[in-house]
Protein backbone atom coordinates (compact mmCIF):
# COMPACT_ATOMS: atom_id res chain seq x y z
CA UNK A 1 0.00 0.00 0.00
CA UNK A 2 1.27 3.69 -1.14
CA UNK A 3 2.40 5.50 1.89
CA UNK A 4 0.03 8.65 2.88
CA UNK A 5 1.48 11.14 3.62
CA UNK A 6 1.36 12.80 7.16
CA UNK A 7 2.20 16.85 7.77
CA UNK A 8 5.17 16.57 9.64
CA UNK A 9 8.54 14.67 10.28
CA UNK A 10 10.64 15.10 13.10
CA UNK A 11 14.49 15.83 11.79
CA UNK A 12 17.50 16.66 14.40
CA UNK A 13 14.56 18.22 16.73
CA UNK A 14 12.69 20.58 14.27
CA UNK A 15 9.39 19.56 12.83
CA UNK A 16 9.58 19.59 9.20
CA UNK A 17 7.20 19.65 6.53
CA UNK A 18 6.77 16.14 5.13
CA UNK A 19 7.76 17.39 1.10
CA UNK A 20 10.64 18.94 2.62
CA UNK A 21 11.95 15.62 4.76
CA UNK A 22 15.39 15.46 2.43
CA UNK A 23 18.46 13.97 3.15
CA UNK A 24 21.63 14.26 0.69
CA UNK A 25 22.60 11.28 -1.77
CA UNK A 26 26.25 11.86 -0.42
CA UNK A 27 24.76 10.91 2.89
CA UNK A 28 27.19 7.35 4.31
CA UNK A 29 23.93 5.76 5.82
CA UNK A 30 22.78 5.88 1.72
CA UNK A 31 25.53 4.15 0.63
CA UNK A 32 26.47 1.56 3.47
CA UNK A 33 23.15 1.27 5.28
CA UNK A 34 24.10 2.43 8.50
CA UNK A 35 21.33 3.19 10.40
CA UNK A 36 19.39 2.08 13.10
CA UNK A 37 15.45 1.91 13.60
CA UNK A 38 12.57 1.23 15.15
CA UNK A 39 8.92 0.35 14.71
CA UNK A 40 6.42 1.21 17.06
CA UNK A 41 2.56 2.08 17.50
CA UNK A 42 0.56 3.78 18.88
CA UNK A 43 -3.48 2.52 19.25
CA UNK A 44 -6.17 4.16 20.07
CA UNK A 45 -7.61 3.14 23.24
CA UNK A 46 -10.41 3.60 25.81
CA UNK A 47 -8.61 6.26 26.76
CA UNK A 48 -6.98 7.99 24.20
CA UNK A 49 -3.81 7.73 21.93
CA UNK A 50 -1.16 5.13 23.77
CA UNK A 51 1.89 4.15 22.41
CA UNK A 52 2.55 0.61 22.98
CA UNK A 53 6.34 -0.21 24.92
CA UNK A 54 7.60 3.27 24.18
CA UNK A 55 10.34 2.75 26.65
CA UNK A 56 11.43 -0.93 25.30
CA UNK A 57 11.63 0.16 22.17
CA UNK A 58 13.48 3.31 22.13
CA UNK A 59 16.16 1.44 24.41
CA UNK A 60 17.09 -0.87 21.75
CA UNK A 61 17.53 1.69 19.65
CA UNK A 62 20.03 2.64 21.69
CA UNK A 63 21.13 -0.46 21.59
CA UNK A 64 21.23 -0.82 18.38
CA UNK A 65 23.06 2.26 18.10
CA UNK A 66 25.97 1.48 20.67
CA UNK A 67 26.69 -1.36 18.74
CA UNK A 68 27.91 0.28 15.88
CA UNK A 69 29.37 3.26 18.12
CA UNK A 70 26.86 5.71 17.25
CA UNK A 71 26.04 8.44 19.39
CA UNK A 72 22.29 9.62 19.08
CA UNK A 73 22.41 13.44 19.89
CA UNK A 74 19.77 13.37 22.92
CA UNK A 75 19.13 11.08 25.76
CA UNK A 76 16.81 8.38 25.63
CA UNK A 77 14.54 10.77 27.42
CA UNK A 78 14.26 13.25 25.14
CA UNK A 79 13.86 11.07 21.99
CA UNK A 80 10.77 9.70 23.61
CA UNK A 81 9.35 12.64 24.07
CA UNK A 82 9.91 13.74 20.45
CA UNK A 83 8.25 10.42 19.59
CA UNK A 84 5.01 11.48 21.24
CA UNK A 85 5.04 15.02 19.74
CA UNK A 86 5.77 13.83 16.24
CA UNK A 87 2.52 11.70 16.71
CA UNK A 88 0.87 14.97 18.71
CA UNK A 89 1.88 17.45 15.71
CA UNK A 90 0.14 14.97 13.61
CA UNK A 91 -3.10 14.42 15.16
CA UNK A 92 -3.10 10.69 14.64
CA UNK A 93 -5.25 8.48 16.45
CA UNK A 94 -3.49 5.55 15.65
CA UNK A 95 -0.31 5.15 13.74
CA UNK A 96 2.94 3.35 13.18
CA UNK A 97 6.24 5.51 14.17
CA UNK A 98 9.71 5.49 12.77
CA UNK A 99 12.54 6.55 14.28
CA UNK A 100 15.67 6.47 12.64
CA UNK A 101 19.25 6.80 13.56
CA UNK A 102 21.66 7.24 11.34
CA UNK A 103 25.21 8.71 9.59
CA UNK A 104 24.52 11.90 7.64
CA UNK A 105 26.59 13.94 5.23
CA UNK A 106 30.31 14.70 5.47
CA UNK A 107 32.90 12.04 3.67
CA UNK A 108 32.53 8.77 2.25
CA UNK A 109 34.16 6.34 3.02
CA UNK A 110 33.66 3.22 4.62
CA UNK A 111 35.15 4.34 7.43
CA UNK A 112 32.07 6.08 9.07
CA UNK A 113 33.47 7.98 12.14
CA UNK A 114 33.54 11.18 11.15
CA UNK A 115 30.53 11.70 9.91
CA UNK A 116 27.29 13.04 11.95
CA UNK A 117 24.83 11.13 13.69
CA UNK A 118 21.36 12.07 12.68
CA UNK A 119 17.92 11.30 13.38
CA UNK A 120 14.24 11.39 12.35
CA UNK A 121 11.02 10.46 13.00
CA UNK A 122 7.87 9.75 10.67
CA UNK A 123 4.53 8.46 11.25
CA UNK A 124 2.22 7.28 9.32
CA UNK A 125 -1.24 5.10 9.09
CA UNK A 126 -0.48 1.27 9.09
CA UNK A 127 -3.13 -1.48 9.04
CA UNK A 128 -2.51 -5.17 9.66
CA UNK A 129 0.72 -6.53 8.55
CA UNK A 130 -0.24 -9.69 7.16
CA UNK A 131 -3.09 -8.59 5.38
CA UNK A 132 -7.12 -8.12 7.00
CA UNK A 133 -7.37 -11.52 7.41
CA UNK A 134 -4.74 -12.77 8.66
CA UNK A 135 -4.86 -12.61 12.65
CA UNK A 136 -8.49 -14.55 12.47
CA UNK A 137 -7.76 -17.26 9.63
CA UNK A 138 -3.65 -17.61 10.03
CA UNK A 139 -1.01 -17.36 7.09
CA UNK A 140 0.57 -19.50 4.75
CA UNK A 141 4.64 -19.31 4.90
CA UNK A 142 7.53 -21.04 3.97
CA UNK A 143 10.64 -22.38 5.58
CA UNK A 144 13.17 -19.72 3.09
CA UNK A 145 16.11 -20.71 1.36
CA UNK A 146 17.97 -17.92 2.69
CA UNK A 147 19.56 -18.59 6.48
CA UNK A 148 18.87 -15.44 8.89
CA UNK A 149 22.74 -13.70 9.47
CA UNK A 150 25.05 -15.56 10.97
CA UNK A 151 26.71 -14.89 14.52
CA UNK A 152 29.50 -12.70 14.44
CA UNK A 153 28.72 -11.24 11.36
CA UNK A 154 25.92 -8.51 11.45
CA UNK A 155 24.52 -8.34 14.86
CA UNK A 156 20.91 -9.82 14.27
CA UNK A 157 20.23 -7.96 18.34
CA UNK A 158 20.73 -4.41 16.51
CA UNK A 159 17.82 -3.57 14.54
CA UNK A 160 19.68 -2.21 12.05
CA UNK A 161 18.84 -1.05 8.07
CA UNK A 162 21.72 -3.42 6.84
CA UNK A 163 20.01 -6.61 8.40
CA UNK A 164 16.66 -5.69 6.26
CA UNK A 165 18.73 -7.09 3.16
CA UNK A 166 18.39 -10.25 4.41
CA UNK A 167 14.66 -9.57 5.50
CA UNK A 168 14.17 -8.47 1.90
CA UNK A 169 15.54 -11.67 0.42
CA UNK A 170 13.71 -14.11 2.72
CA UNK A 171 10.23 -11.88 2.50
CA UNK A 172 10.66 -11.92 -1.78
CA UNK A 173 11.38 -15.87 -2.28
CA UNK A 174 8.44 -16.28 0.05
CA UNK A 175 6.12 -13.89 -1.36
CA UNK A 176 7.50 -14.62 -5.24
CA UNK A 177 6.00 -18.28 -4.61
CA UNK A 178 3.03 -17.18 -3.07
CA UNK A 179 3.35 -17.58 0.45
CA UNK A 180 2.55 -14.79 2.74
CA UNK A 181 5.89 -14.67 5.06
CA UNK A 182 8.85 -17.01 5.17
CA UNK A 183 10.63 -18.21 8.23
CA UNK A 184 14.40 -18.09 8.09
CA UNK A 185 16.90 -20.83 9.72
CA UNK A 186 19.97 -20.02 11.16
CA UNK A 187 23.61 -21.14 10.27
CA UNK A 188 23.03 -24.00 12.37
CA UNK A 189 19.72 -25.11 10.98
CA UNK A 190 17.47 -24.18 13.63
CA UNK A 191 14.66 -21.93 13.38
CA UNK A 192 15.44 -18.46 13.99
CA UNK A 193 12.50 -16.07 12.77
CA UNK A 194 10.45 -14.76 9.58
CA UNK A 195 11.50 -11.73 8.01
CA UNK A 196 9.73 -9.31 10.57
CA UNK A 197 8.56 -11.17 13.28
CA UNK A 198 9.29 -13.15 16.35
CA UNK A 199 8.34 -17.11 16.30
CA UNK A 200 6.19 -19.04 18.75
CA UNK A 201 5.29 -22.66 18.89
CA UNK A 202 2.35 -24.41 21.00
CA UNK A 203 3.41 -28.35 21.67
CA UNK A 204 1.70 -30.21 23.92
CA UNK A 205 -0.12 -26.97 25.93
CA UNK A 206 3.43 -25.44 26.19
CA UNK A 207 4.84 -22.69 24.25
CA UNK A 208 8.49 -22.19 23.11
CA UNK A 209 10.29 -19.39 20.81
CA UNK A 210 13.61 -19.44 19.81
CA UNK A 211 16.53 -18.40 22.05
CA UNK A 212 18.28 -15.06 21.37
CA UNK A 213 21.45 -16.97 20.42
CA UNK A 214 19.41 -18.15 16.97
CA UNK A 215 19.91 -15.03 15.10
CA UNK A 216 16.66 -13.31 16.36
CA UNK A 217 15.48 -9.58 17.01
CA UNK A 218 14.73 -9.42 20.38
CA UNK A 219 11.40 -8.41 19.78
CA UNK A 220 9.22 -6.46 22.35
CA UNK A 221 6.34 -8.09 21.30
CA UNK A 222 8.09 -11.75 21.75
CA UNK A 223 9.06 -10.48 25.58
CA UNK A 224 5.01 -9.27 25.84
CA UNK A 225 3.93 -12.57 24.76
CA UNK A 226 6.53 -14.46 27.43
CA UNK A 227 5.05 -12.22 29.93
CA UNK A 228 1.25 -12.53 29.22
CA UNK A 229 1.74 -16.55 28.66
CA UNK A 230 3.54 -16.66 31.99
CA UNK A 231 0.55 -14.70 33.84
CA UNK A 232 -1.65 -16.83 32.42
CA UNK A 233 0.07 -19.82 34.07
CA UNK A 234 1.19 -21.58 30.37
CA UNK A 235 5.30 -22.54 30.19
CA UNK A 236 7.10 -20.78 28.06
CA UNK A 237 10.86 -22.04 26.67
CA UNK A 238 13.46 -20.06 24.93
CA UNK A 239 15.16 -23.54 23.30
CA UNK A 240 16.41 -24.26 19.91
CA UNK A 241 13.66 -25.71 17.38
CA UNK A 242 14.41 -27.94 14.64
CA UNK A 243 12.93 -27.57 11.49
CA UNK A 244 10.68 -30.67 11.40
CA UNK A 245 9.06 -29.47 14.85
CA UNK A 246 7.54 -26.58 12.72
CA UNK A 247 5.29 -29.01 11.02
CA UNK A 248 4.38 -31.38 13.82
CA UNK A 249 3.53 -28.00 16.20
CA UNK A 250 0.06 -27.73 17.68
CA UNK A 251 -0.16 -24.06 16.82
CA UNK A 252 2.62 -22.10 15.25
CA UNK A 253 2.31 -17.73 15.89
CA UNK A 254 4.29 -14.82 14.98
CA UNK A 255 4.90 -11.76 17.00
CA UNK A 256 5.84 -8.72 15.95
CA UNK A 257 4.83 -5.10 16.40
CA UNK A 258 4.08 -5.18 12.55
CA UNK A 259 2.14 -8.41 12.30
CA UNK A 260 0.77 -8.41 16.43
CA UNK A 261 0.07 -12.23 17.46
CA UNK A 262 -0.45 -13.65 13.23
CA UNK A 263 -1.08 -17.54 13.76
CA UNK A 264 0.21 -19.51 11.00
CA UNK A 265 -1.88 -22.29 9.09
CA UNK A 266 0.68 -23.44 7.16
CA UNK A 267 4.13 -24.56 6.45
CA UNK A 268 5.57 -25.72 3.09
CA UNK A 269 1.79 -26.43 1.98
CA UNK A 270 1.83 -28.75 5.60
CA UNK A 271 -1.05 -27.66 7.67
CA UNK A 272 -0.27 -26.39 11.39
CA UNK A 273 -2.77 -27.92 13.71
CA UNK A 274 -6.15 -27.87 12.43
CA UNK A 275 -5.10 -24.99 9.75
CA UNK A 276 -6.71 -21.67 11.99
CA UNK A 277 -6.05 -20.07 14.88
CA UNK A 278 -5.61 -22.44 17.74
CA UNK A 279 -6.76 -21.99 21.05
CA UNK A 280 -3.30 -21.17 22.49
CA UNK A 281 -2.67 -18.45 20.00
CA UNK A 282 -6.47 -17.26 20.56
CA UNK A 283 -5.99 -16.95 24.02
CA UNK A 284 -3.01 -14.95 24.24
CA UNK A 285 -4.20 -12.59 21.27
CA UNK A 286 -7.10 -11.98 23.47
CA UNK A 287 -4.86 -10.94 26.29
CA UNK A 288 -2.57 -9.34 24.19
CA UNK A 289 -5.30 -6.71 22.23
CA UNK A 290 -6.74 -6.15 25.80
CA UNK A 291 -3.87 -4.68 26.87
CA UNK A 292 -3.38 -2.75 23.54
CA UNK A 293 -7.46 -1.60 23.90
CA UNK A 294 -6.92 -0.79 27.38
CA UNK A 295 -9.51 -2.78 27.94
CA UNK A 296 -7.74 -4.52 30.71
CA UNK A 297 -6.00 -2.28 33.13
CA UNK A 298 -2.41 -1.07 32.77
CA UNK A 299 -0.79 -3.30 35.13
CA UNK A 300 2.62 -3.40 33.43
CA UNK A 301 3.00 0.16 32.62
CA UNK A 302 2.94 -0.60 28.53
CA UNK A 303 0.69 2.24 27.40
CA UNK A 304 2.23 5.44 26.91
CA UNK A 305 -0.30 8.25 26.81
CA UNK A 306 0.15 11.06 23.44
CA UNK A 307 -2.01 13.68 25.58
CA UNK A 308 -4.07 16.59 24.39
C1 LIG B 1 13.53 -9.42 12.03
C2 LIG B 1 12.50 -9.11 13.06
N1 LIG B 1 12.28 -9.98 14.04
C3 LIG B 1 11.37 -9.74 15.00
C4 LIG B 1 10.60 -8.59 14.99
C5 LIG B 1 9.60 -8.34 16.08
O1 LIG B 1 10.05 -7.35 16.95
P1 LIG B 1 9.03 -6.40 17.73
O2 LIG B 1 8.08 -7.29 18.42
O3 LIG B 1 9.88 -5.63 18.65
O4 LIG B 1 8.37 -5.56 16.70
C6 LIG B 1 10.79 -7.65 13.98
C7 LIG B 1 10.02 -6.43 13.94
O5 LIG B 1 10.49 -5.39 14.18
C8 LIG B 1 11.78 -7.91 12.99
O6 LIG B 1 11.98 -7.05 12.01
Amino acid sequence: MPLKPTKKIWMDGKMVDWDDAHIHVCAHVVHYGSAVFEGIRCYHTKKGSMIFRLEPHIKRLYNSAKMYRMEPTMPKEEFMKACIDTVRVNEMRECYIRPLVYRGYNELGVYPLNNPVNAFIVVWEWGKYLGPEALEHGVDVCVSSWNRIAPNTLPALAKSAANYMNSQLIKMEARVNGYEEGIALDTNGYVSEGSGENLFLVSNGKIMTTPLGASVLPGITRDSVMVLAKELGIEVAEQLIPREMLYIADELFFTGTAAEITPIRSVDKISIGSGKAGPMTKKLQESFFKCLTMEAKDTHGWMTPIGA
